[in-house]
């Protein structure tokens, strides 16, 4: 729950009123309303019913990013990088309190089940990356489906078949095209090795560009070799080995459900060395200021991007996701869009989520592009929104303070560990 330094529940949103009519339609609002209370209709107009006041809730699932301490283990320093900062998470918490909902800020911990079952929540936003095996993505949406908790984005399966790119690029083959691939589990599988170099070798179910680095593309066996050694011992996941796609590299933003909607392609130039080695890497990401320039729209001709555009959509659609995603292509020597990952629970940070990033370039503010997935989930699952407020209402009332927000210790906003 959103709380004020006192430990006092914010109210931190517009209040619901709520018809018999829609509250039979919503089914699961009896349940969720935290404050009923009836009052009179205001400025003397009388509607004939009793209007209750509506709190709705939140819970915003993540996991935090925590800051390696020196010599804490010899995990790979990637490790944590598929998380999300407090700043992300806060900027999320400030914006939902705005939108009208009381906003608890859940780890997706093991101790996820026994909060979100006590919680009582109207909606999850769901941007937990998970921790575990090549299922770890679709742990927080599955718990959700066995609680019966409305969620933003993909379900289990999506989150799940995107997580692993071999399985992705399989549901896509023959429709979207991908770079031929093998996937190395041990070296043995290289024995009999059949692509032809270069090669990129990539952790199969990372993301974030986890293991990916600026060697990582192979120009012969031997090198692919010690390559697939250390990402198999670093990561202990199997390996994919892809055909190395020299084109333009091109990713692309989706929004919503029956019909997706691109946001942008956002061109990733890289500004350094040759373009057809270029590996949007771990470092270049890290870096991105001044190893990357991104052109949006992409600087390549239009038939070339409208090709880009129905292979994001195609796969969005192929692969199920829901309310939004990001789709990562390079472009062929043929000229055709090469599928290489799905990403449906794209990076939000306000700073750096390259949907972030492309959606601000196409005009869309991060509060435009952030509350349209929320609609988004809102809509297809007919969660009411805290925004209904019938005219004659008071306006929304501004959130309480919520910036400064550190996970450790600020009660601006309540993190229950
Ligand atoms: N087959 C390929 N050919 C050329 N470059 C590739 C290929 N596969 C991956 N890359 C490069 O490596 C980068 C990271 O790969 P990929 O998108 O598969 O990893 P990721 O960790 O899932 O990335 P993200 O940060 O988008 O989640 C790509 O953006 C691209 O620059
Ligand atoms: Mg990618």
């Amino acid at each position: 729950m959103t709380q004020v330094p006192d430990g006092q529940p914010v109210s931190a949103g517009p209040i619901v009123s709520l018809n018999q009519q829609e509250r039979a339609e919503a089914g699961h609002v009896e349940t969720s309303v935290l404050a009923a209370e009836a009052e009179e209709p205001p400025s003397g107009r009388r509607l004939g019913r009793q209007r209750t006041r509506v709190r709705r809730r939140l819970a915003l699932v993540c996991n935090v990013k925590q800051v390696a301490q020196a010599g804490d283990s010899d995990a790979p320093t990637d490790e944590n990088e598929e998380f999300d900062s407090p700043e992300t998470i806060g900027a999320l918490a400030q914006l939902f309190a705005q939108e009208g909902y009381v906003v608890t800020v859940l780890e997706a911990d093991r101790s996820l089940p026994r909060r979100l079952t006590s919680g009582n929540f109207d909606l999850v936003f769901n941007i937990a990356e998970g921790r575990g095996g090549r299922c770890r993505e679709a742990l927080v949406p599955a718990l959700c489906e066995m609680l019966g908790l409305h969620y933003t984005g993909s379900d289990p399966l999506t989150l799940a078949a995107t997580l692993d790119k071999d399985v992705a690029k399989r549901l896509l083959m023959g429709v979207v095209k991908t770079p031929g691939w093998r996937v190395v589990r041990t070296l043995a599988d290289l024995q009999d090795f059949d692509l032809a170099f270069p090669v990129i070798a990539k952790p199969n179910d990372e993301g974030s560009s986890k293991g990916i680095h600026d060697d990582c593309k192979c120009a012969d066996l031997p090198a692919l070799e010690s390559l697939c050694r250390r990402l198999l011992d670093d990561y202990g996941r199997p390996v994919l080995v892809e055909a190395f796609v020299r084109g333009p590299e091109v990713t692309v933003g989706v929004v919503g459900n029956r019909q997706p909607e691109v946001v942008g392609l956002m061109h990733v130039v890289p500004t350094q060395g040759e373009p057809g080695d270029f590996i949007y890497s771990l470092q270049a990401k890290r870096d991105f200021a001044h190893r990357v320039r991104y052109a949006i729209p992409p600087e390549l001709p239009q038939d070339m991007c409208q090709r880009i555009e129905a292979a994001a959509l195609a796969a969005f659609r192929l692969l199920d996701c829901r309310d939004v995603a990001r789709i990562d292509f390079r472009v062929g020597p043929d000229g055709e869009p090469y599928f290489i990952e799905a990403n449906p629970l794209p990076g939000l940070s306000p700073a750096t989520g390259d949907i972030v990033i492309m959606a601000r370039a196409m005009g869309w503010t991060w509060e435009a592009l952030i509350t349209r997935i929320l609609r988004e989930a809102e809509f297809r699952q007919g969660v009411l929104r805290p925004m209904l407020v019938p005219r004659g209402e008071p306006k929304r009332k501004k959130a309480r303070a919520l910036a400064v927000l550190t996970l450790t210790d600020d009660p601006a906003i309540a993190v229950l560990r």
